[in-house]
């Protein structure tokens, strides 16, 4: 079972001048097919959860599991091969490559993994396809809207089929109906892979897209938020 699981997740960030804790004693589990909302205003510890969750950090103490593997055990190449092939992760910016098409966008993640452009761009059409740009699988990202941006760095995301979807603020730099159709690509994704994801975000206008949503204040996991949403869970 591919359970994105965080056990009493412990994380500090000490400087000369002060030690934050940035995660203080988060518990959750995101399951298959599931699409999980992590709520907080900035400085909350989102991001630092989910760079826990993509192994590019250990935690000081707890334990962060993918499908039973505990991620801090890994080695330095099993980590980078866990977020190869395990992890798509999507950001706020798009770091798209300019002046390059939109399917060489989606297709890069694959040539860095040894097959050929060719071979990359015959897997990573169908999800470009799949996010709605089939179409305009030529156009660079300068010729596409940033709502379009976005939905090319999904499809990168995506085109090695993860087992595992992150999002960090990934409708930050969009408008609201851009953010709503992005929201929804990325549930309607996680749903019918049947893979887990999980979504950070400070955008109130992304809780009715998650199938649960739990809120984070202060590095820790708090009751609800203002005004409360339909579905909250501590
Ligand atoms: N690399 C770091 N070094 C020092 N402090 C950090 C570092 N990363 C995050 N923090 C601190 O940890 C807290 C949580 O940060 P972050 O996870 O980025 O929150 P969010 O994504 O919710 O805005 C903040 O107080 C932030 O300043
Ligand atoms: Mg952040």
């Amino acid at each position: 079972m591919s359970t994105l699981e965080l056990r009493d997740v412990i994380k500090h960030f000490s400087s000369d001048i002060e030690t934050v804790r940035a995660v203080d004693g988060v518990s959750l589990a995101v399951h298959p097919g599931e699409f999980v909302a992590l709520y907080g205003p900035s400085g909350s510890g989102k991001t630092t959860l989910l760079l826990l969750a993509a192994a590019l950090i250990t935690p000081d103490s707890g334990a962060v599991r993918f499908d039973g593997r505990e991620l801090s055990e890994l080695s330095e190449r099993e980590a980078a091969l866990y977020r190869r092939h395990d992890v798509g992760l999507v950001f706020q910016s798009f770091h798209l490559m300019p002046h390059t098409s939109a399917l060489d966008n989606a297709a890069i993640k694959l040539t860095g993994d040894g097959c050929t452009l060719r071979e990359g761009r015959r897997r990573a059409l169908p999800w470009l396809e799949r996010v709605g740009l089939g179409a305009r699988a030529q156009h660079t990202p300068e010729q596409l809207s940033m709502g379009e941006q976005q939905r090319i760095a999904i499809a990168r995301a995506l085109a090695n089929e993860p087992r595992l979807l992150l999002a960090d603020e990934p409708t930050g730099n969009l408008d609201s109906k851009r953010s709503r159709e992005i929201l929804a690509l990325m549930r309607d994704i996680c749903h019918e892979r049947a893979i887990p994801g999980l979504l950070v975000t400070h955008d109130r206008d992304a809780v009715p897209f998650a199938d649960r949503l739990h809120t984070l204040r202060d590095g820790h996991m708090t009751g609800g938020i203002d005004p409360e949403p339909a579905a909250i869970c501590t």
